[in-house]
């Protein structure tokens, strides 16, 4: 009989996946006692590594104290005030505030419909449009779909929401003219600012500035989606740090647990806070059940202690160095055609290889014990935080093993 399970971005008809049973620290097995280096610290989000005791005591005393308890209003409970603090307290909004849910795809259509509600509020209703960005990847719910500026996640699923209008990813002029044409009708632009799932694209020079500065030109707000880019993997707590660009709205999810617990959220601005506070009767009808769930709030408040407690923010950097370094001396030999990326996230372009070529790299990476991510014939990197010198090493001499094997065939 077919396994019950459909996976996710999966052929339905097919049965091929590795079952994994165990993880700790960079490392995971699966059921057959195989061992992997986790070069893409799952799906991007495990910065401080798997199976971290003190993690798991801090979700387990939570759930031990309160198992669950919901925000919505009137009620709310000790922890998920504690996580919003905390979150808030690394952020680039020290006086901004936090919304919480919990995943990627539930902060982006939160952050959406903020986008429309904040004009709204502003009685400048006639701001319909929203900009997303080519090559982008925003979640999949219908929100994030209809972001999402890689078209493959896009089409086929019928009528998405209306009003969107996308900006070329490297080319900002393009962007200057659709503000040109539609600039009062323009509600905001949503942008990783690090591009992540679409190819590890960091921004080219003076690009989200110039999304900054057209946002202020025409009265629009600026959303960044840091849900990879959040929580350290830049070599800051966030991007907009990295790229000296802030926001109206950030999105975050993944790194805010390190993958221990789902959670997401929304972080916003002073700006964005003043709207919705300034009529004492307009109610915030949006949340989620599971918003600020107290074991998600715990295993947040416990990650980011980690994170600060160890200095992996600072440590990105290091890894980035070894990783990029290791990586760029196979670009000299040939083997990669580019190297791009920042702080603890990289991709290598193979060279000349197709996107299916990438697929059976990546498989034989996987065959030889290390995890990456192949898009687009690049292989993406993004390990846990904590990873040491010697597995940095061993995945860039896998990577180079595999692109000979599976290219000289
Ligand atoms: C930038 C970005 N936004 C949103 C999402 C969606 O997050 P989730 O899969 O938790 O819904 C992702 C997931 O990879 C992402 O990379």
């Amino acid at each position: 009989m077919i396994p019950a399970l459909l996976h996710a971005f999966s052929k339905p008809t097919s049965e091929n996946f590795h079952t994994l049973v165990r993880s700790e620290g960079v490392r995971v097995w699966d059921d057959k006692g195989n061992e992997y280096i986790d070069g893409l610290g799952g799906l991007w989000y495990c910065q401080i590594g798997h199976g971290r005791p003190e993690l798991i005591d801090a979700i387990t005393e939570q759930l031990q104290k309160m198992s669950s308890y919901h925000t919505f209003a009137p009620m709310g409970s000790d922890v998920s005030d504690a996580a919003a603090e905390r979150i808030r307290s690394v952020s680039p909004f020290p006086d901004g505030r936090v919304f919480l849910c919990c995943s990627g795809s539930e902060s982006i259509d939160t952050a959406i419909k903020l986008l429309r509600k904040i004009p709204i509020l502003r009685k400048q209703s006639e701001r319909q449009i929203i900009l997303r960005r080519g090559r982008g990847y925003h979640g999949v719910n219908i929100g994030g779909t209809t972001m999402q500026g890689i078209s493959a996640n896009r089409e086929g699923w019928g009528e998405l929401f209306p009003n969107v209008i996308e900006i070329d990813p490297t080319n900002i002029e393009s962007a200057a003219s659709i503000f040109a044409e539609y600039g009062e009708q323009i509600a905001g632009v949503v942008t990783e600012p690090l591009q992540g799932a679409g190819g590890v694209f960091p921004p080219p020079s003076g690009y989200l500035e110039g999304l900054r500065r057209l946002c202020n030109d025409y009265g629009a707000l600026l959303v960044f989606d840091e849900v990879i880019t959040g929580f350290g993997r830049t070599g800051n707590w966030f991007a907009s740090d990295t790229y000296g660009v802030k926001p109206d709205i950030i999105t975050f999810a993944k790194g805010v647990t390190s993958g221990y617990q789902p959670l997401g959220g929304v972080l916003l601005s002073r700006t964005v806070c003043d709207v919705l506070e300034s009529d004492p009767d307009f109610t915030f009808m949006h949340g989620y059940t599971y918003s600020g769930h107290p074991a998600a709030s715990a295993a947040a408040i416990a990650n980011i202690n980690i994170i600060e407690d160890e200095g992996l923010v600072q440590r990105a950097e290091v890894i980035g160095d070894r990783l990029s370094g290791g990586l760029k001396a196979l670009e000299k030999d040939g083997i990669f055609s580019e190297v791009r990326g920042v702080g603890a996230i990289w991709a290598a372009q193979v060279t000349d290889a197709s996107t299916e070529q990438g697929l059976v790299i990546r498989d034989k990476m996987t065959e030889m014990g290390v995890i990456c991510r192949a898009i687009n014939g690049a292989l993406a990197f993004c390990p846990p935080l904590v990873i040491e010198e010697n597995d940095i090493d061993s995945i860039i001499d896998t990577a180079a093993k595999a692109v000979e094997e599976v290219t000289a065939k």
